[in-house]
C-alpha cells in the first residue's frame, strides 16, 4: 500500500533537513508554516530523536525509523505506544521483512522494490514483410468492422494515439462518450479509452449489449487515488462529526464522484442521493449538488473539485481538503462547504504557474488553455479552461493564424497541431506529459480483440456486478438528465 500516492500528497522531514535547520522542532514548524494541510512524516536515526519526534504537538502522522536493528525497533515501538504509526526503513531485505512486522512497526518501506530490481531481459524483433501483409492489425480491423457493420461500434478518448482513434466512429471526451454509449443500439461496444470508462458503457449499456476494451489492465491513476473503502471510512468520520450536532451526512452532504473513478464508487454516490460528474458538466452538477443539501463531499480529483468551486465563487475557507491520516475537527466539517478527496491525475499535475509565465514571455498575445485537472494555481493564471471537448471546440473555431499553448495529455495536443496546422499549437509544458494508462490502447492489442469477436469470442469484456451496476447507473443518470 502506499502511503503516499506521489510526492505532492505529503511532507517528509529527512536528516539533512533536521541537520540543515539545527532540530526535528525547527524543521518541522518550517515545513508545517509552508504547508499547514499536508501530512508530515519525519525519519528519526535513534531513540533520542524519537523522543524528540514524539514530544511535537499536534503529534506528527507519522515516524520513520532509519536503519535501526530489530532491539532498538522493539524499544521504539515501546515507548511510542501506539502515539504515531511508525514506520521502518533502512536494509529492508525479503529476508528480514518477517522479523522486523515482529517488532511490532505499523509499516515497512523497502528501497530494494525499485533500486534491486533485476533487470527483465527483453529483445525486440522486425518482422520480415511477407509476415507483417498476413498480419497487419490495420488490415484486421478494417476486415472485422466492416464484417460487423453496425453491430459494432468503437468509441475513442481524444487522448488516444493517432492510429487508434483513426478507427473510432465517435471520438469525444468522457462526457459525450458516456452520452454515447447510452445511445447506441450496437451489439458490441469496443472502447478506446481507460477502464473507467468502459465501465461506465457497461453499466449504461441496454440488455445484450457487451462492452470490450482492447487492454484491460489500462488503468487511471487519479482514478487509483481513492478506493470505496477509504471513501466509505471518511463519509462515516463526516457522519459522527455531523452527528454530534444532531444531524447526519446523508442529511447534510451530497457526494459527487468524478467520472474518473471506479464504478463502487459511482454506485457510493447513487446510494447515498448523489451523482456523477465529468470535467465538462463539473459546475452545472455542483450548483444542482449545492441546491440539494448544505456540503459536498467531491472525490476523486481534488484540483476539479477546487477549480469548479472557485468557478462558482465559494471561498477557500470553506473548502476542506481530507487527510487521509488525520480527519478534519468537527467545528472544520461545519464551516466547510465543499470537501475535497486528496486525489489528482499525474499527467496534468505537471503543468507548473512557471510554464505559463515563459511560454507568454516568448509568445506575447498566445492563448493559455488548460484541462481543470491542473492545478488551481495554473487553472487561475490560464486564459481558459475546460473539458477535452471544450478545448477542442476552441482550437476548431478559431481563426487562422491564433496562438495556443494547451495544458493537457500530449497525444491529443498533437493531434490538434497535425490538424490545425493554420494555427500554431504548442504543449504549455517543455516536457508535454503522455498519459501512459491511455497508450495502453494499441492497433496491435485492438487488433487482437476485434479478431476475437470474428471468431465469435469476447476477449477483455468489462462487466460490473448487478447490485454496484444498479446503483452506479442511478447515479449517472442522475448526471445525464442534468
Ligand atoms: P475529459 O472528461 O475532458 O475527457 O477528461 C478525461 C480525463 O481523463 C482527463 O484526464
Ligand atoms: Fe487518468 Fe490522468 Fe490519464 Fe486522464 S490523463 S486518464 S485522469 S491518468
Amino acid at each position: 500500500m502506499n502511503h503516499r500516492m506521489s510526492l505532492f500528497d505529503m511532507m517528509m522531514v529527512k536528516d539533512n533537513h533536521i541537520d540543515g535547520a539545527g532540530s526535528i522542532a525547527l524543521a518541522v514548524g518550517r515545513a508545517r508554516a509552508q504547508h499547514p494541510d499536508l501530512p508530515i512524516e519525519v525519519e528519526v536515526r535513534d531513540l533520542d530523536e524519537l523522543r524528540q519526534a514524539l514530544a511535537i504537538e499536534p503529534p506528527l502522522d507519522r515516524i520513520l525509523l532509519d536503519n535501526m536493528d530489530l532491539d532498538t525497533m522493539r524499544k521504539a515501538v515501546s515507548i511510542t505506544a501506539g502515539r504515531v504509526p511508525l514506520e521502518a526503513s533502512g536494509n529492508v531485505t525479503r529476508a528480514r521483512v518477517k522479523a522486523i512486522a515482529e517488532t511490532g512497526v505499523d509499516f515497512i518501506s523497502a528501497g530494494a522494490l525499485t533500486h534491486s530490481v533485476k533487470a527483465l531481459d527483453l529483445s525486440m524483433k522486425i518482422q520480415p514483410v511477407d509476415k507483417v501483409a498476413e498480419t497487419d492489425p490495420v488490415t484486421r480491423i478494417r476486415e472485422v468492422k466492416a464484417a460487423l457493420g453496425d453491430r459494432l461500434v468503437i468509441l475513442g478518448h481524444h487522448y488516444q494515439r493517432d492510429d487508434v482513434i483513426a478507427f473510432a466512429d465517435y471520438r469525444g471526451d468522457s462526457l459525450e462518450l458516456s452520452r454515447r454509449a447510452a445511445q447506441t443500439d450496437a451489439e458490441f461496444i469496443v472502447f478506446c479509452g481507460v477502464h473507467f470508462m468502459a465501465e461506465v458503457a457497461a453499466i449504461l449499456a441496454k440488455p445484450g449489449q457487451r462492452v470490450l476494451i482492447p487492454d484491460i489492465e489500462a488503468g487511471c491513476f487519479l482514478a487509483e487515488t481513492a478506493s470505496a473503502h477509504l471513501v466509505a471510512e471518511a463519509w462515516d468520520a463526516l457522519d459522527t462529526a455531523l452527528r454530534a450536532e444532531g444531524s447526519s451526512a446523508d442529511a447534510e452532504i451530497t457526494p459527487i464522484t468524478y467520472v474518473n473513478s471506479d464504478a463502487e464508487l459511482k454506485a457510493f454516490c447513487g446510494q447515498h442521493n448523489g451523482t456523477v460528474c465529468t470535467s465538462g458538466n463539473a459546475d452545472k452538477v455542483l450548483k444542482w449538488a449545492l441546491g440539494q443539501r448544505p456540503r459536498v463531499f467531491f472525490f476523486p480529483d481534488q484540483h476539479l473539485g477546487r477549480n469548479t468551486a472557485n468557478k462558482l465563487d465559494i471561498p477557500p475557507e470553506e473548502m476542506l481538503l481530507w487527510n487521509l491520516h488525520r480527519p478534519p475537527s468537527a467545528e472544520a466539517v461545519h464551516t466547510a462547504k465543499v470537501i475535497l478527496w486528496p486525489g489528482a491525475c499525474n499527467v496534468h499535475q505537471r503543468f507548473r504557474p512557471e510554464h505559463i509565465h515563459a511560454i507568454r514571455a516568448r509568445y506575447p498575445g498566445i492563448r493559455v488553455i488548460v484541462h481543470p485537472e491542473c492545478k488551481a494555481e495554473v487553472v487561475n493564471l490560464a486564459d481558459d479552461a475546460g473539458s477535452t471537448a471544450h478545448i477542442f471546440k476552441q482550437i476548431e473555431a478559431a481563426p487562422a493564424g491564433t496562438q495556443w499553448a494547451i495544458g493537457t495529455e500530449h497525444h491529443f495536443v498533437q493531434r490538434l497541431q497535425t490538424e490545425h496546422p493554420e494555427q500554431l499549437i504548442l504543449s504549455l509544458s517543455d516536457v508535454p506529459p503522455f498519459c501512459a494508462n491511455m497508450s495502453q490502447i494499441t492497433i496491435d492489442n485492438l487488433a487482437e480483440i476485434m479478431d476475437a469477436l470474428a471468431h465469435g469470442e469476447l476477449h477483455n469484456e468489462v462487466t460490473v456486478e448487478p447490485e454496484t451496476a444498479k446503483w452506479a447507473k442511478i447515479a449517472l443518470e442522475r448526471m445525464l438528465s442534468l
